[in-house]
């Protein structure tokens, strides 16, 4: 049976569609059957992240609907054998998807899956609601910013209330500079803020989302082997920071 692990943050643009693409993708490049489910109806963007938006012919709706097969929806990523993508509904964004249909079908895939990685959308209603429904376990993501913090925290005390098995964060857009130079919030700080351990952490760079799909950031095979380990080993964003080209890489950051 799958792990079905649900990407939420309460705020939006913190980087949970970059973090759940990015972690499946990874996921299925270390062996394990990743299902990529955009539990975004509104703003889906999951295809057009990972760039299978031409190769769409069914999607979730499809499959409520009866249209087609659940396995007919899943789009097999041509880059990486193991990712399959099921996208949210395209013909239909307005219609009604209740979070027993979308749990009903996910549950009759994970028999033959390792990890299901469900994409929330932003905000703390209906649709978050109907992501965390069809989850065993959530990932938190936040950025080290105050009003990002605040609505992870008051996400994470409604997921206390579903009783999950696994409650972790992920900081996303660390700047490695200003933590080096003691500006930003330490993990250790966020960990206690949130009182919740933190699986990963992506540093804020162009190359996190700017390059291809398929290279994928090194701070991905941290996070992602952390989940599939149970360890908490966190990507050091600040060692590019350190040293004589650190200092003038610093140095150029402020100045940008
Ligand atoms: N670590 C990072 N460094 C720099 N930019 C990033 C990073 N992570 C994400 N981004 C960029 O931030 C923007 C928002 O990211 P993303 O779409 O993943 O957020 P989201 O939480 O899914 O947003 P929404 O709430 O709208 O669904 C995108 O332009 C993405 O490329
Ligand atoms: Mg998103």
């Amino acid at each position: 049976m799958a792990r079905n692990i649900v990407i939420t943050s309460g705020k939006g643009g913190v980087g949970k569609t970059t973090v759940a693409a990015c972690l499946s993708a990874q996921l299925a490049r270390k062996g394990q059957r990743v299902i990529l489910c955009d539990a975004d109806f509104g703003l889906n963007n999951i295809d057009v992240v990972t760039g299978v938006e031409n190769l769409v012919t069914y999607d979730v709706v499809d499959v409520i609907e009866g249209r087609c097969r659940a396995k007919q929806a899943l789009v097999r990523h041509p880059d990486f054998g193991n990712l399959y993508i099921l996208t949210s509904s395209h013909s239909a964004p307005e219609r009604y998807v209740s979070p027993q249909s979308l749990k009903l079908v996910l549950d009759g895939l994970s028999p033959q899956f390792d990890f299901t990685v469900i994409d929330c959308p932003a905000g703390i209603d209906e649709g978050f609601h109907r992501a965390v429904a069809a989850a065993d376990e959530a990932i938190v993501v936040t950025t080290p910013h105050v009003s990002s913090l605040r609505d992870a925290d008051k996400v994470i005390t409604l997921l206390k209330s579903y009783h999950l098995n696994g409650l972790s964060l992920v900081v996303n857009k660390m700047r490695g500079d200003l933590l080096f130079s003691r500006e930003s919030l330490t993990p250790a700080e966020i960990e206690r803020l949130l009182k919740l351990p933190i699986l990963g952490i992506l540093p804020e760079e162009y190359a996190i989302y700017g390059g291809e799909f398929t290279d994928l950031h090194p701070a991905f095979k941290t996070l992602a082997n952390n989940l599939l380990t149970g360890k908490n080993k966190l990507f050091d964003v600040t060692k590019k920071y350190s040293g004589a080209l650190g200092a003038l890489r610093r140095l150029l950051k402020r100045n940008l």
